[in-house]
């Protein structure tokens, strides 16, 4: 691989023990994917911040690099952590659980990495222009990013992200190539998307029939919006390897490349969506009794959102037996939290929690059974990964439950 004079400076440890390590990093997974040179990011986006995820090791691995004075050369940010970083006693975190995860929140910190913990940077800061190069990890942001914003990263992993983060590089390769952004798959959508949880079910499909490759989808009647294209990258991306997708005149790159997309169309590998397709996956995850939880807010829910659930919940109680939790970022919070949308959501019994979501917090600490949810990749993590009942549906008719129950 091609490296310039400072890059090598960096490899051979003259600007830090830390800098070295990452871009040993960075050097040695582009050379094992073929990339010929590094090239500069303006951001990153770092998971593996719950201590759920990366326990004693993960602490350990940031606290050498800490010592080894790594710092961020670029504005970087954090993926949710395992808890609410100031209300976590109301989520039953268990004590030692909670001064680990403070002890990982301090060291990304420390090596100047924003305490955003949220899952949706795009939506509060971190938010790239069309052709920029970035690195983050979080698959749903990866896909937002490339797809909605235009810019341009691969799905990185945790340490990639954070090596990234530390030396401003990455490698250049996959999604940074232009050539590897073309569509691959044109998804004719012959039913109406009328939400986000539509969006959500349709990315989920998509990927798990195509698994890999670049989805365009034609125009749908109405256009998506914000929290409609976060929905479909998050079910893209959980279900299959997708990390970009475009739709027909609406989404950057479909709309510059418009000639060139359509002449290739007839080579692309076609795929119908009818109602009944989306009806199936409704149908995969259906709960039959009363949830414990209603969960929104997965990708983290966006200050649109909150408003909706507000003006829904003014004036209503939910159910004494029922949780709603809305997961957000902090400074979305702030904001709901000026205007009132949070108190109208806490008097009707339901709680907005930041800076993490149910995937990566300690569910069992929590003891919950059966969750309902209006988004696809929460249903199927909680599912795969907890074996909890999980049962999906529009926002509307989740906070209808969480008031009525079923
Ligand atoms: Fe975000 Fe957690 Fe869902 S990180 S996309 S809320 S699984």
């Amino acid at each position: 691989m091609f490296l310039t004079k400072e890059e090598e400076k960096m490899l051979e440890g003259e600007y830090g023990e830390a800098t070295r390590i990452a871009m040993r990093l960075i050097v040695k997974v582009g050379e094992a994917l073929g990339a010929q040179k590094l090239i500069n990011v303006n951001s990153a986006q770092v998971s593996g911040v719950s201590y759920k995820n990366i326990g004693d090791p993960g602490i350990q691995f940031l606290e050498d690099l800490v010592r080894s004075g790594g710092r961020s050369k670029i504005l970087s940010t954090l993926n949710p952590a395992g808890m609410d970083l100031k209300n976590w006693t109301m989520m039953n975190i268990p004590k030692e659980f909670a001064e680990k995860q403070l002890k990982i929140i301090n060291l990304y910190m420390k090596m100047d990495i924003l305490p955003t913990c949220s899952c949706i940077p795009y939506l509060i800061g971190n938010s790239p222009n069309y052709n920029e190069h970035i690195a983050w990890a979080e698959s749903s942001a990866v896909t937002y990013a490339n797809s909605v914003l235009g810019a341009k990263t691969n799905r990185e992993g945790g340490p990639l992200a954070l090596a990234s983060a530390l030396t401003g590089k990455t490698a250049y390769y996959g999604l940074h190539l232009k050539e590897n952004r073309f569509p691959t798959h044109y998804i004719e959508l012959k039913t109406e998307l009328r939400n986000s949880t539509d969006y959500s079910v349709l990315g989920y499909l998509v990927g798990k029939k195509i698994r890999t490759g670049v989805p365009l989808f034609s125009n749908p009647k109405i256009l998506p919006k914000v929290e409609d294209l976060k929905a479909l990258s998050a079910g893209l991306a959980t279900s299959g390897s997708i990390s970009i997708f475009h739709i027909e005149n609406y989404t950057t790159e479909a709309v510059l490349n418009k000639k060139q997309y359509q002449s290739e169309k007839d080579h692309m590998e076609k795929i119908s969506i009818e109602e009944e397709d989306l009806k199936s996956i409704f149908d995969e995850y259906a709960l039959t009794s009363n949830p414990d939880l209603i969960y929104i807010g997965c990708p983290h829910a966006s200050i649109q959102e909150i408003r909706k659930l507000a003006h829904m919940l003014r004036k209503k109680k939910i159910k004494r037996d029922l949780e709603l939790w809305i997961g957000t970022a902090a400074n979305v919070k702030i904001l709901a939290d000026r205007i009132g949308y949070t108190n109208i959501i806490e008097k009707s019994g339901g709680r907005i929690i930041t800076d993490t979501c149910i995937v990566v917090s300690p569910l069992k600490t929590l003891g919950l059974k059966r969750i309902l949810t209006n988004s696809a990749k929460a249903c199927y993590y909680l599912t795969a990964l907890e074996k909890l009942d999980v049962g999906i549906a529009k926002l509307e008719d989740c906070v209808d439950t969480a008031v009525r129950g079923m």
